[in-house]
């Protein structure tokens, strides 16, 4: 099938941002809210009680995005469109100036050379859809792909490679079950049910734009290599196998939930959930996949779970699997994890073997504290450029080894709200004046603008 990734004779290089943690400008324009706005409203759900309001005001401020992507020498920029800036109520009425921003967005990346990568579904629900009963309601899938046709429909024209959603495991297992992402539940069931539902969702999404002429249509998931710490611990590290990468690589490679998945998870057993038709309309849906890594989960059992200090790595995001700890090791990011580049060699040789697919490294890249400063008063962070220059030549390792990655996307080009952690963590190549949003390249930022020009100049 042709596709519109960039074929792979050398890595192509992007960097990546979502619309809730970037944009702001919350209420323009005939945004409606969603389900992030509600949760970061709720006490107690954001580490420094922040939200996405203002975040790094890319809605206003999308000109200096696109001259900061200019001078960094991407192939690619992956934005995510906001689905309430769309469709403020989930569904039905769009809204013409929600859409012409992310006109403005399009036809500036291409006017500067860099190829737009949407993501059509970054976590940022319509809060309409959530009163409605949200990802664990079958009808949420069929707005998604009536939405996704919207944005088709307006941008197919100039974008090519679209992704369906990020990470649907953060916004089924975060949100529902370990309750710290919105919606902010507890209920495995509910959280199972949303899976299948955002699975579906993607295939539907994806059948329509394939019907409107789009050949280029992935998913974005944060696989993860799982490393039980001894034999005692295969069974929980297949548990989390199953709960984290098999509930979508199952359905999208072999139109199956698998058994242990299965045994686990009820609902995903459930003909009432799992209707006639819907795995084999998500097996071969995806074109590509996109795979998002940031760290490895070594799992262990026996012991107090005390949590590990990941941020994410929460046992209570894996229900069923019992006894379940995490154990990360060696040197750590702010988040807290681990940093650990041949997860990522691996993770990439193991999809490709699975998947056969073209890969993209969707997202990678390092929170640190940011402290140290140039003499110019600028980030010096060694700490990540360190981080995303073993985790690029374990891309090439690999290529190498036979995985089919067509390019590397660092998660991200500026400092931003960091879902439950607010503000607090900081991922950025530029970094962000929280009083007026100013931007400041980092020493990452001149690093990876200059890893770029080398790699360009080489093979043109
Ligand atoms: C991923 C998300 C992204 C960002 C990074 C650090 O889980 O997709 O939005 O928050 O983690």
């Amino acid at each position: 099938m042709s596709s519109h990734l960039p074929d792979g004779t050398r890595l192509a290089y992007g960097t990546a941002t979502a619309a809730y943690q970037v944009e702001g400008s919350t209420t323009a324009d005939g945004r409606g809210p969603s389900i992030w706005d509600t949760f970061t409203a709720r006490p107690g759900t954001i580490k420094d009680h922040s939200d996405g309001s203002v975040a790094c005001a890319s809605y206003l401020r999308l000109d200096d995005d696109l001259e900061l992507l200019a001078g960094l020498g991407v192939d690619f920029y992956r934005f995510s469109v906001a689905w309430p800036r769309v469709q403020p109520t989930g569904s039905g009425a769009v809204e013409p100036r929600g859409l012409a921003y992310y006109d403005r967005l399009v036809d500036g990346l291409l006017a500067r050379g860099v190829q737009p990568m949407a993501t059509l579904y970054h976590w940022d629900l319509p809060q309409p859809l959530e009163d409605a009963g949200g990802w664990p309601e079958r009808a949420t899938a069929e707005r998604f792909a009536d939405y996704a046709a919207v944005v088709h429909d307006h941008l197919g024209d100039r974008v090519q490679v679209w992704a369906t959603h990020n990470e649907p495991w953060c916004a089924a297992y975060l949100g529902h079950a370990a309750g710290v992402h919105a919606p902010g539940k507890r209920e495995p069931e509910a959280a199972h049910r949303a899976a299948h539902h955002l699975l579906l969702g993607h295939g539907l999404a994806a059948a329509r734009l394939h019907e409107a002429g789009a050949d280029t249509v992935g998913i974005v998931l944060n696989l993860t290599p799982v490393w039980p710490e001894r034999p005692e611990a295969a069974e929980a590290a297949d548990g989390v196998d199953a709960i984290h990468n098999r509930v979508w690589l199952g359905p999208l490679v072999d139109g199956a939930y698998d058994e242990r998945l299965r045994a686990l998870a009820a609902p995903l057993d459930d003909s009432e959930v799992v209707r006639d038709g819907d795995l084999a309309l998500v097996q071969g849906s995806a074109d590509w996949l996109g795979v998002n890594y940031y760290t490895p989960a070594r799992v262990d059992v026996g012991g107090d779970d005390t949590g590990s200090g990941a941020v994410g790595q929460d046992t209570s995001a894996y229900p069923g699997v019992t006894d379940l700890r995490f154990a990360p090791r060696g040197s750590r990011t702010a988040m807290g994890w681990e940093v650990e580049p041949r997860g990522l060699e691996e993770l990439l040789v193991d999809v490709h073997r699975r998947t056969d697919l073209p890969l993209v490294v969707t997202e990678n890249g390092a929170a640190y504290d940011d402290s140290a400063r140039a003499e110019d008063g600028s980030v010096d962070d060694p700490d990540r450029i360190a981080y995303l220059q073993d985790h690029l030549a374990a891309v090439e390792l690999a290529r190498s080894a036979g995985a089919d990655v067509r390019a590397y996307v660092a998660w991200t080009l500026l400092d931003n709200f960091e879902w439950a952690e607010g503000y607090t963590k900081k991922f950025g190549l530029v970094e962000i004046d929280p009083d007026d949003q100013h931007r400041t390249p980092k020493a990452s930022y001149r690093w990876y603008a200059e890893r770029l020009h080398d790699a360009t100049a080489r093979t043109s």
